[in-house]
């Protein structure tokens, strides 16, 4: 089938893009673009010529699904189709609804005149990707809407509706009605007039105070972009829009974008975007598999996760049903939902009616009877084994039939609460991250005998209420937090041979993740992870204990609710301030184990803590908890605060280099306290790093 058609309407011809869903620029597309031109220019009976795309796209730029391949770059590629385009001897008129963004702007900004519908959207969005417009956008839209207002588009990447433009020369006409009409009236008036061709590379981009601008400009971006270097190459390219001839700034564009291609921060930029897709696909889920439907949910505990994953849907308008045991909880929970909307409210990001509108679709119950029509339950009760029996058995007993049974638990066996039930396949893990209704990610946990509509179903779900979704098998902590429970062990394992919280900390946070390990564990508050470990202990006798954070724990330390943890905390503030009674635990620690203490360098703090979770993230792709590693830096990049540009764990070993990694561990195993076992590096990473190959 072809991907452009080609027709003619009198003394015009138009060329259709028809390359679904958004039209997007594959090769297949440019050559039909081409030929058309070809065609028309080849006809003496054409006049006029009108490109137009779907209600849906005009084009929403390159082919993503030619990425990586060599047909993305393969002649006519877009800067030649562009070309062609503003070549033509006959007016060549882009007739622009729904999407055009990217690589399908630049394509409008080619042609002799636009013509568009209200509402269409219009953006430049490579700098999302680590990169800028790369066929001239950054050259021509400053000739058409001003430099400033280009370089807001450009730098930021968002997406403008077409009206707001009325009255630039970006758009010759709006049409009201059908496109291809008005394109088509349009068309005629130009051929009727005469008008002469515009170029937009003929026009000139001024701005008064050129030098003056672009020096706030780079002041204000750079420092909006740290480790990010593409917004201020923008700058540098709509610069040279101003400065030089269209040429000369093309060149500047040119090199620009060869030059970000080719950086590690868009790599992990595209990685991560690749990594949102792929994640969507679950492995013996078709992609038609019928979900169920979700008109109504039922939350069971009110507690920090509770009410955090109600206020999700009611943001998405489906009705939560919330239960508690106990009326004070119930209250609890109800003030600190209404809480957060005061918030919103207050900082002027919600309008108070749209807020009692939600609040309204909250219902308050002690009792499971208002359970008995809800389509999905999600349990966030205490994490013991003992109480998610009891409340699965209940939910058995009064959930109708095909209800989805969901439990929040972070680390405990899905398989077992499911053996609770008499129906296991309608069990499925729905493991949100604290704080539950800011947190991207959503970790839906494949029991064994889940089913494969139950795992489509919160697919989707996940999609109405704006989590990003990755699956896990049933595991020990699931993907993250297996993984991370290494991180934290080598973190506090330094603080007995030697560093301070705020070193270990400092590290990690120059690194670039969002927060250090220990101020973490502040935050997520230490009992917590001291119920884990004890449990674990029991389990395990072999584990090796983390005695420091035993201690503090012991004291009562649990971060920042009890006001001190690794830190000491003043009331009411989450500032980290450090703590001389700490310093005793840990020197105390360190002589009860016999360990002199020695500098470690930042390096050694950020490759153990690091390393940790890729030798862990490597056995969790190996036994097939995770499906592909790029779930995996998915999972850290929306969980966990990995530093974007870096691309998650998985592909930042990979871009170290995997036998790299493997040498730094075998160090690690060598030290005296290093315990060989936990260095062992794992059976796959062994294997990819002998055959030079990568996770990704
Ligand atoms: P929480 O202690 O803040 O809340 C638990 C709530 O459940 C309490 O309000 C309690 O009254 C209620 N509850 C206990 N037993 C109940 C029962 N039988 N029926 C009805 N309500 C009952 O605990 P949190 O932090 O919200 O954790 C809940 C679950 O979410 C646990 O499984 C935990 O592992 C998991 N989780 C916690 C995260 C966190 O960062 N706090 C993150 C992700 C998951």
């Amino acid at each position: 089938m072809s991907s452009t058609h080609y027709a003619q309407h009198g003394s015009v011809a138009v060329i259709r893009l028809d390359n679904p869903p958004v039209n997007g620029l594959g090769h297949s597309v440019r050559t039909g673009i081409v030929e058309g031109l070809r065609k028309a220019e080849a006809d003496p009976s054409v006049k006029a010529v009108v490109l137009i795309g779907s209600d849906r796209a005009f084009s929403g730029g390159a082919d993503i699904r030619e990425f990586n391949t060599p047909k993305a770059l393969a002649e006519p590629n877009l800067g030649t189709v562009i070309h062609y385009v503003e070549s033509s001897s006959r007016p060549v008129i882009a007739a622009i609804g729904g999407a055009c963004m990217g690589g399908g702007l630049e394509l409008a900004l080619g042609c002799h005149f636009r013509v568009a519908k209200a509402g269409a959207q219009i953006a430049l969005p490579e700098v999302k990707l680590g990169l800028l417009p790369g066929a001239g956008g950054t050259q021509r839209l400053p000739r058409l809407i001003g430099v400033e207002a280009a370089l807001n588009m450009i730098v930021s990447g968002a997406t403008v509706p077409s009206e707001m433009f009325q009255g630039t020369p970006l758009f010759d006409h709006f049409v009201e009605g059908d496109l291809l009409e008005g394109a088509l009236a349009f068309a005629r008036v130009v051929v009727e007039e005469g008008r002469p061709l515009k170029r937009v590379r003929d026009l000139t981009a001024t701005h008064p105070k050129p030098e003056a601008f672009f020096l706030y400009a780079r002041t204000a971006v750079g420092a909006a972009s740290k480790n990010f270097p593409a917004p201020l190459k923008c700058v540098d390219a709509v610069e040279a829009a101003v400065t030089k001839s269209f040429d000369e700034g093309m060149k500047v564009e040119r090199e620009a974008f060869v030059n970000l291609i080719q950086t590690s921060e868009s790599r992990a930029l595209r990685h991560a975007f690749f990594a949102e897709r792929a994640a969507s696909k679950v492995a013996g889920v078709a992609e038609d598999t019928p979900a169920r439907t979700i008109q109504s949910v039922g939350i069971i505990g009110a507690g920090t996760m509770g009410s955090g994953i109600a206020i999700n849907f009611l943001n998405a308008g489906i009705p939560v049903v919330l239960l508690e045991m106990k009326q004070e909880a119930l209250d609890r929970g109800l003030a600190s939902i209404r809480k957060i909307y005061e918030g919103q409210v207050a900082k002027g990001k919600l309008k108070a009616d749209k807020a009692e509108q939600r609040f309204a679709l909250l219902k308050p119950t002690l009792s499971y009877d208002d359970l008995r029509q809800a389509d999905l339950v999600i349990e966030a009760v205490f994490e013991e084994m003992s109480v998610k029996e009891a409340v699965f058995r209940k939910l058995d007993e009064v959930c109708k039939p095909g209800a989805i049974l969901a439990s929040n638990t972070s680390t405990l066996d899905l398989n077992r609460i499911a053996g609770f039930t008499k129906r296991p396949q309608d069990v499925v893990g729905a493991h949100f991250f604290s704080p539950a209704n800011v947190m991207k990610l959503l970790e839906v946990i494949r029991g064994e005998k889940t089913g494969s509509d139950v795992l489509a179903t919160l697919m989707q779900l996940a999609k109405t209420i704006k989590k990003t979704a990755v699956v896990s098998g049933v595991c020990d902590g699931f993907i993250g937090n297996r993984m991370i429970a290494m991180y934290q062990r080598e973190a506090l394992l330094m603080l007995e041979e030697g560093a301070s919280p705020r070193q270990v900390d400092g590290a990690i946070e120059a690194f670039g993740f969002a927060m250090g390990p220990l101020k973490m564990a502040d935050l997520a508050g230490g009992d917590i992870g001291w119920a884990i470990r004890k449990r674990q202990y029991a389990e395990r006798p072999d584990m090796r204990r983390v005695l420091i954070a035993d201690r503090l724990c012991e004291m009562g330390r649990f971060g920042q609710k009890t006001g001190s943890g690794f830190y000491r905390y003043e009331p009411g503030r989450r500032d980290a301030l450090h703590d001389p009674a700490v310093d005793a635990v840990i020197d105390a620690c360190r002589k009860e184990l016999g360990v002199t203490p020695r500098k470690l360098s930042d390096e050694e703090i950020v490759q153990r803590c690091v390393f940790a979770l890729v030798n862990e993230g490597a056995r969790i792709l190996e036994e097939g908890i995770a499906q592909r590693a790029s779930d995996i830096d998915l999972v850290y990049l929306t969980g966990y605060g990995f530093p974007v540009y870096r691309g998650g764990p998985m592909l930042y070993a990979d871009s170290v280099g995997l036998m790299n990694v493997v040498r730094a561990m075998e160090g690690f195993a060598a030290n005296p306290r290093g315990h060989r076992d936990f260095w062992k590096p794992a059976p796959l990473l062994a294997r990819l790093a002998a055959e030079g190959k990568t996770f990704n």
